[in-house]
C-alpha cells in the first residue's frame, strides 16, 4: 500500500481503493500536486478549516467518490453537490470492504472568514484497509483517550501533526506516540508556513529514542510502502 504525504496534513492512500485526507492544494504553499491530478473513491475531511476542507468537494465530484465527515460538514458539502456520507465520533462504516471510524479531535469546526459556518465537531479517523490499520487524528491537542485508541487497535500508521500552535507540537506529539503505539509515525502540520516551523528530524530522533515506533518524514510529494 502506499501513503503520499500531498503537504500540510494532506495524505493520499492508495491500495485497494484510493483514499485521499485533508487535500488542501490549491492555495497550499507547499503542495507540489494540483486538485485536478487526484482520483479517490474517498475523500475524508476531518473538519472544516480551509486548510483541511481544502479542495476535498471539488475532488469528490470529479472523481464521482464518496466524501465522509461528520454530519454538519457532509451537509455543508452535499449542498455543494458532492456525494456524502456523514458519521459521527465513536461510529463506523465499511465502504467497499474498508472500515472507517471517526475519532476525537480537541480543535474547532467553523468555515469562512465572514460570518462562520458551523461545521460540527472537528474528528479524526480510524482506517482499516487491506489488513493495515491507519490513525489520522486531524487537527488536535493531546488527548487521554488517544491510550484508548492505541490499546483498542494496532496502529501500523499513524499521520500526526506536530506544528505546534493550532495542534500538538513535538513534546505532545512525543506523548500521543507514547499513547498510540503505531509501528510507524509520520508527522504533518508542520513547515507549511512560519507560525508551525518545526524539526521533523530532531522529532523522529526523539520518537525513535523514547519508544519502539519508527518516524519516516516525508517532504510533500514524497511517497512511502507500507
Ligand atoms: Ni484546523
Ligand atoms: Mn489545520
Amino acid at each position: 500500500m502506499k501513503l503520499t504525504f500531498l503537504g500540510h496534513a494532506a495524505f493520499l492512500v492508495e491500495g485497494s481503493i484510493s483514499i485521499v485526507i485533508d487535500p488542501f492544494l490549491t492555495g497550499n504553499p507547499v503542495a507540489k500536486v494540483k486538485a485536478e491530478e487526484i482520483k479517490a473513491d474517498l475523500v475524508l475531511v476531518s473538519h472544516g478549516h480551509g486548510d483541511h476542507l481544502g479542495d476535498s468537494v471539488e475532488i469528490a465530484k470529479q472523481s464521482g467518490g464518496t466524501l465522509v465527515s461528520v454530519h454538519e460538514l457532509a451537509v455543508y458539502a452535499g449542498r455543494q453537490g458532492a456525494q456524502t456520507h456523514a458519521l459521527h465520533i465513536g461510529g463506523s462504516n465499511t465502504f467497499g470492504g474498508v472500515k472507517i471510524k471517526l475519532t476525537p479531535a480537541w480543535h474547532g469546526s467553523g468555515f469562512g472568514d465572514g460570518p462562520m459556518e458551523y461545521m460540527g465537531t472537528p474528528c479524526g479517523f480510524l482506517i482499516w484497509l487491506d489488513g493495515k490499520i491507519i490513525y489520522h487524528s486531524g487537527d488536535t491537542g493531546l488527548f487521554g483517550d488517544m491510550e484508548l485508541i492505541g490499546s483498542s487497535q494496532p496502529i501500523d500508521l499513524a499521520l500526526l501533526p506536530i506544528g505546534d500552535n493550532y495542534t500538538m507540537g513535538p513534546e505532545d506529539a512525543l506523548k500521543a506516540v507514547q499513547m498510540l503505539k503505531p509501528k510507524l509515525v509520520v508527522p504533518m502540520h508542520y513547515n507549511t508556513w512560519p507560525l508551525i516551523e518545526q524539526n521533523p528530524e530532531q522529532f523522529k530522533k526523539n520518537v525513535e529514542a523514547a519508544t519502539d515506533s519508527k518516524v519516516s518524514v516525508l517532504a510533500p510529494g514524497e511517497s512511502l510502502e507500507f
